[in-house]
């Protein structure tokens, strides 16, 4: 058993290992002190275990570089806007050609031409449009569902994460009664209650669902086809298949967020495992880290959508903004989706991870922990818990935050980067054998310390 002591134990000597081992990192969070805000010109770049965090010098395939001039093999891949590798060459001759060409015109390009089309082959929706963020994509998804439905509920899941998106911030948690919705505590700044616009509930409860969609108020379900954002919660079997079928039946749109569940094969999950959306968001990856996102939709959706259009008066629609679809943006994903987002490029980041799974399944058995590997396709996690939960209140139990994050700084400590979220892994098309060997052994030796 690990216990509190061997996890603060091994905190403090990692961090102290990290402080030797990254002077230039630690001098230039000092300085940056100075002026940004909390010393860092994002916030979330504070969220990761480490006493500061690492300072950056250059990425390239599955490795990264610090200033310090430690080379980390890549697991957290930008959080996936890099999954496909840092700066595939494809990506980085599009925007050394484009940054020659200009980058904003606020009109189409040819290449945005050829990009549609392959947008609606990869991912078998017919009409698309682009956003600068997967945050952004949702806000104007549910604009869109709200306007031709006419309905002003959206229904969510608990424990879900859709980006930056006021209406999805709402929590079930424990109540006198069971359980209550409730505007997620954490939020900055806000004002309006969401509880009247927002239905949560459990994911993978069919019953739940059912009584909540026959209502017939709900504009759509915006959710991730298996949850990644709450720790792993798997679709039970049938589960997405009802739900597919009750938003037909209730005529709710069914939005699938794949953002993140890209990884789980070409064309997202929703065309390796089905079942098809009436809409989709895909942010992130899709342009490599170039800031872009595209949502897309069925004919039908787009008839109603251009019905809407023409009823409304002229004037601004709350949903765009300046720099969408630029043409650095368009330039971007044409490479991606041309040359880098490929059946091969899946068939290599399966590959590698079953052959992560399988070894961090050996290194769980080898110490007998009663933990378990959550994966959606090129997306894995080992969980400090034994069984998978099944929906977000269980995620949500089954996280052990200090001692994920004293396993993330041994790990970084010895040349390996995870994402600061639940120690996720991203397996990409350069990530090699001899990495994910690394990582298994080293995850070994950590975990063979915390039992001490
Ligand atoms: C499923 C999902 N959707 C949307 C987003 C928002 O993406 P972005 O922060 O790029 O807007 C995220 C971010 O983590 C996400 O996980």
């Amino acid at each position: 058993m690990i216990t509190a002591a061997a996890i603060d134990r091994i905190a403090t000597r990692e961090a102290e290992a990290f402080r030797k081992a990254n002077p230039h990192s630690l001098a230039l969070a000092t300085k940056a002190q100075a002026n940004w805000f909390q010393g860092v010109p994002f916030h979330w770049m504070l969220d990761w275990p480490s006493p500061v965090p690492l300072v950056a010098a250059k990425a390239e395939g599955a490795t990264l570089t610090t200033v310090d001039g430690r080379v980390l093999d890549d697991f957290c891949l930008g959080d996936t806007a890099s999954m496909f590798g840092h700066s595939p060459k494809p990506l980085a001759d599009a925007l050394a050609r484009q940054a020659s060409e200009g980058l904003s015109y606020m009109l189409p390009t040819e290449r945005g031409v050829e990009l549609g089309e392959m947008l609606s082959a990869m991912f078998r929706l017919p009409r698309w449009q682009v956003t600068t963020t997967a945050s952004e994509a949702n806000r104007a998804v549910i604009r869109w569902c709200r306007g031709i439905t006419g309905r002003a509920k959206i229904l969510v899941f608990n424990g879900c994460y859709h980006g930056a998106v006021d209406d999805v911030f709402v929590d079930l948690k424990p109540h006198a009664s069971g359980w209550a919705p409730k505007v997620r505590a954490s939020v900055i700044g806000q004002v309006q209650d969401l509880l009247p616009t927002t239905t949560v509930i459990e994911f993978n409860d069919v019953a739940a669902l059912e009584r909540e969609l026959k209502r017939g108020d709900i504009a759509c379900v915006l959710a991730e086809p298996v949850m990644t954002n709450v720790g792993m919660v798997r679709d039970a079997p049938g589960y997405l298949d009802a739900l597919r079928r009750l938003c037909s039946e209730t005529g709710t749109i069914l939005v699938f967020d794949e953002t993140h569940t890209i990884s789980s094969g070409y064309g997202g999950h929703s065309n390796a495992y089905g079942p098809q959306p009436d809409m989709m968001v895909i942010g992130k990856s899709i342009g490599g880290g170039v800031p872009c996102a595209v949502y897309g939709f069925s004919q039908e959706i787009a008839e109603r959508m251009a019905a809407l259009n023409a009823s409304r008066p002229p004037g601004h629609s709350g949903i765009g903004t300046t720099l969408s679809a630029n043409a650095l943006a368009i330039s971007a994903m044409h490479a991606m989706l041309g040359q880098v987002i490929t059946h091969d490029a899946y068939r290599h980041m399966l590959e590698q991870a079953q052959r992560l799974v399988k070894g961090i399944e050996g290194v769980i058995a080898a110490h007998q922990l009663p933990w378990h590997v959550a994966q959606v396709g090129a997306r894995v996690e080992f969980v400090c818990a034994e069984k998978p939960p099944t929906n977000g209140s269980e995620a949500r139990a089954a996280m052990s935050h200090r001692l994920e994050a004293a396993i993330h700084l041994a790990l970084v400590n010895r040349g390996i980067l995870l994402a600061p979220f639940h120690n996720m892994m991203l397996l990409s098309p350069v990530t090699t054998d001899g990495q994910v060997d690394r990582l298994v052994h080293e995850l070994n030796t950590v975990i063979g310390e915390l039992l001490e």
